[in-house]
């Protein structure tokens, strides 16, 4: 239990894939449960913060003492962090559609003589970069999540760069490590000095605590 380390602190937390629809009954998705977006808001709750999460759609329950707030696209999930804003810490644990099907219709696209559809798509709007590219309102601590299959560390100090976050949280989702939907996580914190810390395999409720308590020292001033 991390008692009072972020009390006072709003904390605002994405999590969850979003869902992308491609007309009424069908959708295009991201892989993920929502369990360690999820586990740091019920973490940063149990250390007294004001938690926001932002959630995509997940079977998991709400977690204890949070302020969940439910959308299922990447443009609604946009619209709800800004308008959960201000923070003081932005934890982007969602795995975002990086495109939305274009030309949505009203109805259901039917089977016919003509072979599948073609599913146009167009770019969803990066919602880590937006919060940590804006000149008002930014939050002063800004956490993205860097999924990769290959090159972790790499990939991930490159996209510290490239969002304008200050830390990155990897993990190696290759499907032999079962990080992917499991309840343990192996990550490595990547800092924007450069800066690289590389935890044990931890059940992903002790990861958002450990997590909790490092948010914490980076947003206390000495
Ligand atoms: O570029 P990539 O999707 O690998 O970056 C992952 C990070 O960016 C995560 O923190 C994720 O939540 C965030 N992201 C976002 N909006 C998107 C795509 C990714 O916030 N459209």
């Amino acid at each position: 239990d991390g008692g009072t380390l972020l009390a006072g602190r709003h904390l605002l937390v994405t999590s969850g894939p979003t869902h992308e629809p491609i007309d009424p009954v069908r959708y295009l998705a991201n892989r993920s449960s929502g369990k360690q977006g999820h586990a740091i808001a019920a973490a940063a709750a149990a250390a007294g913060a004001r938690v926001t999460l932002v959630s995509g759609p997940v079977t998991l329950p709400d977690p204890l003492g949070v302020t969940v707030v439910r959308i299922e696209t990447a443009r609604e999930m946009l619209a709800a962090v800004e308008a959960a804003l201000p923070a003081d810490i932005a934890v982007f644990a969602a795995a975002v559609a990086d495109w939305r099907p274009a030309n949505l219709g009203d109805e259901k696209i039917k089977k016919g003589p003509d072979g599948p559809p073609p599913l146009g798509l167009v770019e969803n709007p990066d919602i880590l970069a937006t919060i940590a590219r804006r000149r008002e309102g930014r939050p002063p601590l800004v956490v993205g999540f860097a999924a990769e299959t290959t090159e972790v560390i790499a990939h991930a100090r490159a996209k510290i760069a490239r969002k304008g976050c200050d830390l990155i949280v990897a993990n190696d989702v290759s499907t032999a490590t079962g990080v992917m939907g499991g309840d343990r996580n192996s990550v490595h914190l990547i800092g924007r000095d450069g800066s690289l810390e590389t935890w044990p395999v931890l059940p992903k409720d002790e990861v958002a605590r450990r997590l909790v308590v490092r948010l914490a020292a980076l947003t206390t001033t000495p």
